[in-house]
């Protein structure tokens, strides 16, 4: 959940680390610091507890010099708390050799034993400065060659890491190491980066390199070598960086949520586009590839968080369209509980990083128990695609904000679309207007932006000082009712519950007292009559216990209008495709919110964008 950046080249490297962590820093934003190594061969490193502002001050008042190599790293803490001290980098030999770390190494405890025993004194709580520790030892015992040092102690290593080291007597030389946690190369000219992820680097190069696991790479300004973890050369993978630095800047927007919510209908539409091919759905990764979907008697998707509730709706896409029973797991409780799967199983894993740790896991471990796999991802040269038999990506542009919206929005386009191409694969496909219908979703997106923005920002300000909000929703409106709550919950710290409208006599209709907000998101009578009915009377039972009602329903939807406080429109879509645009008036409600109260949006406490630890 850390964000690493590493520069080798003729530049100096103390503004290109901080513009890489600024890019990074959605991965974590608890503490900050760089180390630089300058022409005179000597080390210099500042870490600070707080957002990346602070160190950059500190470093505008006192520049680290003109150093050409540097590494540099913004922490979500996991061991230890957000202090100066436990800030990395973390030094070893003497203040001569730099560590940065991503992950948890599992086995630190005997590690951090062994060498206390041997009169090393630490100054953090960290896992990290065991590992620099050891790569010092190492280091002066081989006589200083740090490729061999470092990969000495990787293979030490157990858990999740990916490292990047660098040694004062060895400038223009940074190695890493990754395991189960993100890394990739920049390629640039006379100048090469290591990055978490290629925003880290975007602004200098579009060309990339995705390393694979258990793999040791070592950059300088000219040359890039990747082997194994036994030092046996590799072909790293290369690839385009598809999107600009640009796309990666607020522009002019007030946060980066705000951006990525007004996204949406792109998002969408790149998502779509290349991907309807006369009026049936064609998704040129899947050439070939039909022998995932034939012959399986099970799909299982997993993903957590905002993930696993586009993968709720995903459940009913492909049940209606491609009629093969799909449950949805989330990631942690999959690979702990022996689930019966085999190769008749398809197991569909969404994550927008795709570093998610608890989707990796399950993806890793579906494979292992014989399933076929395929991944929904957002992210070029991510971990999970590269783990799973084939990949669909979203092509969302890059989420910056820690509360995911845009790319909510195509992973459950990608779901109809896979929906779509699994029905016809199959041979069971009957909903063609669903595939003509796809051309209009991000313009009816955009068509919610522009006509409910003002309302529902005008809704929240009113209601900046509530203390719960609940969300109901039947069907596919159940996702997106727990996808409100959790937005809410996630960025404006407001106790906020998503139920399926069904249960709420079950029990949770004892929350409802006078004045208590309740969003209920009500599907087209059009669909169906009967489930549209159904929620009008979970509305008449909580406006009669003193609810404040407010509705998302389709424009013209006229029987819910006698028992609703507030009602948000949403134009007329078929069934699979309303949650894309249900879900909208609940982000910018949870947005807006959040800003009333004065909070951060793009930055909630205690959050992290990528959780790369389980
Ligand atoms: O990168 P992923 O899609 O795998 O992330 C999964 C969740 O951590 C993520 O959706 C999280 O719930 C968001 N903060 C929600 O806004």
């Amino acid at each position: 959940m850390c964000g690493i950046v590493g520069y080798v080249g003729p530049r100096p490297s103390q503004d290109i680390l901080i513009a890489g962590l600024a890019r990074l820093e959605y991965r974590g934003y608890d503490s900050a610091g760089i180390a630089v190594i300058d022409g005179d061969g000597n080390l210099g490193m500042r870490k600070k507890a707080g957002k990346l502002a602070v160190l950059r001050d500190s470093l505008e008042d006192a520049p680290l010099g003109q150093g050409t190599t540097g590494i540099g790293h913004t922490r979500w803490a996991t061991h230890g708390g957000p202090t100066d001290l436990n800030a990395h980098p973390h030094l070893a030999d003497d203040g001569k050799l730099a560590v940065i770390h991503n992950g948890i190494i599992e086995n630190f405890a005997p590690l951090r034993d062994e060498l206390v025993a041997e009169g090393v004194e630490f100054l953090s709580e960290t896992d990290t400065e065991v590992a620099a520790a050891l790569l010092g030892r190492e280091y002066r015992s081989n006589g200083g060659d740090l490729q061999a040092a470092f990969q000495a102690v990787v293979n030490r290593l157990e858990g999740a890491f990916t490292l990047l080291a660098m040694h004062q007597d060895t400038p223009g030389l940074v190695v890493g190491a990754r395991r189960n946690s993100p890394l990739v190369i920049g390629l640039g000219e006379g100048e090469n980066f290591l990055g978490s992820d290629v925003a880290a680097f975007v602004e200098h190069t579009r060309k990339a390199l995705a390393i694979g696991q258990d793999q040791i790479v070592a950059i300088t300004p000219d040359a890039v070598t990747v082997t194994d973890f036994a030092g046996t050369p590799v072909e790293a993978e290369p690839f385009d960086v598809s999107w600009d630095a640009a796309a990666a800047e607020k522009g002019g927007w007030a946060s980066f949520m705000a951006k990525e919510v007004a996204e949406q209908p792109e998002a969408v539409a790149n998502t779509i586009r290349g991907r309807v091919q006369d009026g049936e759905v064609v998704i040129p990764e899947l050439d070939g590839l039909d022998d995932l979907f034939v012959g399986i008697n099970r799909v299982i998707i997993t993903a957590c968080g905002t993930a696993s509730y586009a993968a709720l709706v995903g459940k009913y896409a492909i049940e209606q369209w491609a009629r093969v029973a799909t449950d949805v797991e989330l990631a942690h409780e999959f690979r702990y509980r022996d689930p019966v799967i085999g190769d008749d199983t398809l197991v569909i894993s969404i994550s927008q990083s795709g570093e998610t740790m608890d989707t990796l896991m399950a993806v890793k471990y579906a494979r292992e128990r014989g399933a076929r796999t395929l991944s929904i991802c957002n992210t070029q040269g991510a971990t999970i695609p590269r783990e799973s038999d084939a990949v669909v990506y979203t092509h969302a542009g890059p989420e910056v904000a820690v509360a995911s919206t845009k790319a909510f929005s195509a992973q459950i386009t990608a779901l109809l679309l896979l929906g779509l191409h699994m029905g016809r694969v199959r041979s069971v496909l009957t909903d063609t207007a669903a595939v003509a219908e796809l051309a209009s979703l991000p313009e009816k997106i955009a068509s919610v932006l522009e006509k409910e923005n003002d309302h529902v920002t005008q809704l929240a300000n009113w209601m900046a000082d509530t203390r719960s909000v609940l969300f109901l929703g039947r069907h596919v409106g159940y996702p997106i009712a727990l996808e409100g709550a959790l937005k809410l919950k996630e960025i404006s710290y407001i106790h906020a519950e998503g139920f399926a409208a069904g249960e709420l006599k079950h029990g949770p209709i004892a929350l409802i007292e006078p004045g208590q907000p309740v969003f209920v998101i009500v599907p087209s009578p059009r669909h169906s009559a009967l489930i549209h009915s159904k929620v009008v009377s979970n509305i008449q039972e909580i406006r009669a216990r003193g609810a404040r009602v407010i509705v998302v329903a389709e424009e013209g939807d006229a029987a819910v209008l006698p028992f609703a406080d507030e009602v948000i429109h949403i134009p007329l879509a078929g069934a699979m495709f309303e949650p894309v645009l249900a879900v909208v008036p609940l982000q910018i409600f949870a947005m807006a919110l959040a800003t009333a109260k004065g909070l951060d949006v793009d930055q909630p406490r205690n959050l992290a964008k990528s959780v790369t630890v389980e």
